[in-house]
């Protein structure tokens, strides 16, 4: 048991009478609040201030900080958001310029735009034959840095949403001869660096700010994060200022003791839980190795646990495999992509989950085969080429601030986004607002929404989202664009 939790516990029976918040005074509620409110508290005396921890706070996060060999470490209760916003915020001063991955989660921009920061791109390649994103390469970030010496951080994601680590050593050194510091956003790698079979965290690599969602791979609920923080590149009065500005005033205390407690079931049980999840992956992997129309995304150095799947015998699209997954073997996968699925695989997972993916694909590959001529066809449905980054009018700050207005999609091309334009999940922008549309990202949206994909920032004329109903009874896809006299 968690320190927080014996200690909350304890208070609970203490016979302490609460006169302060929250209002349910841990006993009225649903059956929700029934089962945590005894432990749902504020900062009464005792119990430390997450916003100047001095206390058990304080001792929690300096345990975080070693479990990920970490100098210093900060409990996020907003998720890695919070730690995004705050550690952009904190490395580049207002107006100044970043070097973001493109590939970043739509809270990296967010933060862009509340600093009415410049940012340059780091763009990667599309992964030949499943169209997700490649890793940022060190000699790219060496090579950015040289053009634009003003650049004042670097912001890299890894892994990305589907495992795609990127050589955080390496590029640390490159950034760190500028004298700037390197921001990882390892939301998704929470788990990494508890066993040699995975790669090392971010923080033992190098990274001066590493930003991680407990609740994404670890036994931890939902909105618990972490953000660390290494060496003298970092600004931390600085960092310390604006995670007070973005985390709440009233962070919850049953997060924080989730929190403590999946760092203690997961490093204390590393060996055993790492150990007996990377024989059940290894084993359905080598199972899987029988498919002959579906494959598996396998790089070097991949996150273990990121079940990426793709049909190459062209029948299934990755909207259509991932409804089949759902619909007739009741799996519900993380999200779907243009031309594949992806699956999630953490220490959380039973021998079921395992088996049962299993036999759904086996079982989905066999009919494709019998179905298909057996030759691969060409994948036509990937990401659009995000190397040619779409023509910039404004940036997002300016862009953002400005009137827009609602136009069909079809006559968007060069029209500049007034709103961000991305799939979700991952949330990675097609268009940042005061981007333009381009032929290209127009078609690729238009595919998007034929294939039944959530795309955030496209809606028919009255503002519903284009599901299957808005495409089924002949709407429009409809975009915002900045007014034409305000550009
Ligand atoms: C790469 C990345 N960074 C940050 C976030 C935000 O994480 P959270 O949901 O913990 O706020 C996400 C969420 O999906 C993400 O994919």
């Amino acid at each position: 048991m968690g320190e927080l939790y014996e200690k909350l516990k304890a208070y609970d029976e203490s016979g302490y009478y609460p006169y302060h918040m929250p209002g349910h005074k841990r006993r009225l509620g649903g059956s929700v609040l029934e089962r945590i409110a005894s432990l749902d508290i504020t900062e009464i005396d005792g119990f430390d201030n997450l916003h100047d921890a001095d206390g058990i706070l304080k001792r929690l996060q300096e345990k975080a900080a070693r479990v990920y060999g970490a100098e210093e470490s900060f409990y996020l209760i907003n998720g890695s958001t919070a730690g995004v916003l705050a550690a952009i915020s904190a490395a580049v001063p207002q107006d100044g310029k970043i070097l973001l991955d493109r590939g970043a989660h739509r809270s990296a921009y967010h933060a862009v735009y509340l600093r009415n920061l410049d940012a340059r791109y780091l763009t990667a390649d599309s992964i030949e034959g499943f169209g997700c994103r490649d890793r940022i390469r060190p000699r790219q970030v060496e090579k950015a840095l040289a053009e634009e010496p003003d650049i004042r951080a670097v912001f890299l994601v890894s892994p990305t949403y589907e495992g795609i680590v990127s050589d955080i050593e390496e590029i640390a050194k490159i950034v760190h001869a500028r004298g700037i510091p390197l921001i990882v956003d390892e939301a998704h790698g929470a788990h990494l660096g508890f066993h040699p079979a995975w790669p090392q965290n971010s923080s033992r690599l190098g990274a001066d700010m590493v930003i991680q969602s407990l609740h994404k791979t670890l036994p931890s609920p939902t909105q618990t994060a972490l953000l660390h923080v290494n060496g003298n590149l970092a600004d931390r009065r600085k960092l310390r200022r604006f995670l007070s500005i973005y985390q709440s005033s009233s962070p919850s205390y049953v997060l924080m003791a989730a929190m403590e407690e999946a760092l203690e079931i997961t490093a204390g049980r590393a060996e055993e839980l790492f150990g007996a999840f990377l024989r059940r992956w290894d084993t359905m992997l080598a199972e899987l190795e029988q498919c002959r129309c579906l494959r598996f995304l396998r790089t070097e150095g991949m996150d273990k646990g990121k079940l990426v799947i793709t049909d190459r015998s062209g029948t299934l699209t990755g909207k259509e495999l991932y409804e089949r997954l759902l619909e007739r073997y009741r799996l519900q996968p993380e999200m779907a992509a243009g031309n594949y699925v992806l699956a999630m695989f953490t220490i959380g997972d039973t021998e079921e989950g395992f088996c049962r993916m299993t036999r759904a694909l086996l079982e989905t590959d066999k009919e494709l085969r019998e179905g298909s001529d057996g030759g691969e066809k060409p994948k036509e449905f990937s990401w659009p080429d995000i190397n040619r980054l779409p023509p910039r009018a404004l940036s997002p700050g300016e862009a953002w601030e400005r009137t827009g207005e609602k136009i069909p999609l079809s006559r968007a091309a060069g029209r500049t986004a007034s709103e961000f334009v991305f799939l979700y999940p991952p949330g990675i922008p097609l268009l940042v607002p005061g981007e333009c549309f381009t032929e290209e990202i127009c078609g690729y949206i238009r595919r998007c929404v034929e294939n039944g994909l959530r795309v955030t920032g496209v809606s028919s004329a009255g503002g519903e989202r284009m599901g299957s109903e808005a495409r089924a009874a002949g709407m429009e896809a409809m975009v915002t664009v900045l007014k034409r006299q305000e550009r």
